[in-house]
């Protein structure tokens, strides 16, 4: 159950945390026209610090382009809003949530100048997406029956609400049969992504990671691991992933900003590698979290402290 902080951003202002309500007749419940985004504010040794802010505001602003959503607010403005934010609510660590929906005006689904565009952000406490266990261990996981959307039905780039229509399904039945996760295919029938993760495979000490054709959204972790690849030179390549090289990879894991980087011990009920974390994901984990957990210089500017102004780096 979330646990409620003081304040929330609405439109430039802060409201207090009961305040943020819509009308149950606002364009985006009816129609799930909303995009959002999800931001991990880690407690560093020198104090509190937003994961790639800029990054993932700007995917935010990319999501709404899509849609023909103009959000009045732009990327700095939006950064200095979450920093602000989680100093308000005297937060050592917490999730971000930017959120962007259309209002209540018009009930048609065509939205209109009536319907006006609604910016939040809110935040709160929260601990690990697939657990500690999980980090250490590895999660059992399942290819689900439920494919991500087709290209050209509901874009995958964008994160909008209403991906998660199809999330919720390959994650419930997942959850109804005993997995962790579900991994989906895409509708030609090549790995695509969990329900809220990207997925990578090692075989033969080789990344491999799905393309962005894929139907895939274009994680802020997954461009994470892609860098610290390259940075530590271990090869990796975006390719088309068929099914059975899930049972054959050396090591599977999941990227998010709420799984960060967990392995994948089982697809199916069959083992992955040796049936526990192999040592690239491993490598790979224990330099994300010296990053950010400020234990490692933080070397790619990946982190920003809730205490410094918008535009200084
Ligand atoms: C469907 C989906 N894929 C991948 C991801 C991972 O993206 P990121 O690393 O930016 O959190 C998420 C989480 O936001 C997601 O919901």
């Amino acid at each position: 159950m979330i646990k409620p902080t003081d304040k929330i951003w609405h439109n430039g202002r802060l409201i207090d945390w009961n305040d943020a309500k819509i009308h149950v007749l606002s364009h985006v419940t009816s129609y799930g026209s909303s995009v959002f985004e999800g931001i991990r504010c880690y407690a560093t040794t020198s104090g509190p610090a937003v994961f790639r802010i800029r990054e993932h505001t700007r995917r935010l602003h990319d999501s709404a382009k899509i849609y023909r959503i103009d959000i009045p607010y732009s990327i700095d403005e939006l950064c200095a809003a979450m920093l602000e934010l989680v100093r308000v609510n005297k937060l050592e660590s917490c999730y971000l949530r930017p959120l962007v929906i259309r209002g209540y005006g018009n009930v048609s689904v065509m939205p209109t100048k009536d319907n006006p565009i609604e910016t939040y952000v809110a935040c709160w406490e929260w601990g690990k997406y697939l657990g500690e266990e999980g980090l250490e261990n590895g999660v059992d996981v399942c290819v689900s029956s439920w494919t991500r959307m087709a290209p050209n039905t509901l874009p995958a780039l964008s994160k909008a609400g209403a991906n998660y229509m199809n999330s919720q399904l390959v994650r419930m039945e997942a959850a109804i049969n005993g997995y962790a996760e579900g991994i989906a295919l895409d509708s030609n029938g090549y790995v695509s992504e969990g329900s809220g993760e990207n997925l990578f495979l090692v075989r033969d000490g080789k990344i491999l990671t799905p393309p962005l054709g894929a139907s895939v959204l274009p994680g802020i972790t997954r461009d994470t691991v892609i860098q610290l690849a390259q940075d530590l030179n271990i090869p990796l390549a975006e390719g088309l992933i068929p099914r059975e090289m899930l049972y054959i990879a050396d090591e599977l894991f999941f990227s998010g900003t709420a799984a960060e980087i967990t392995p994948i011990r089982s697809v199916d009920r069959i083992t992955v590698g040796k049936g526990k974390r192999g040592p690239i994901t491993e490598k790979l984990q224990r330099e994300f979290f010296g990053i950010v957990e400020g234990r490692t210089p933080d070397r790619f500017g990946w982190l920003t402290p809730v205490t410094q102004p918008v535009g200084a780096r």
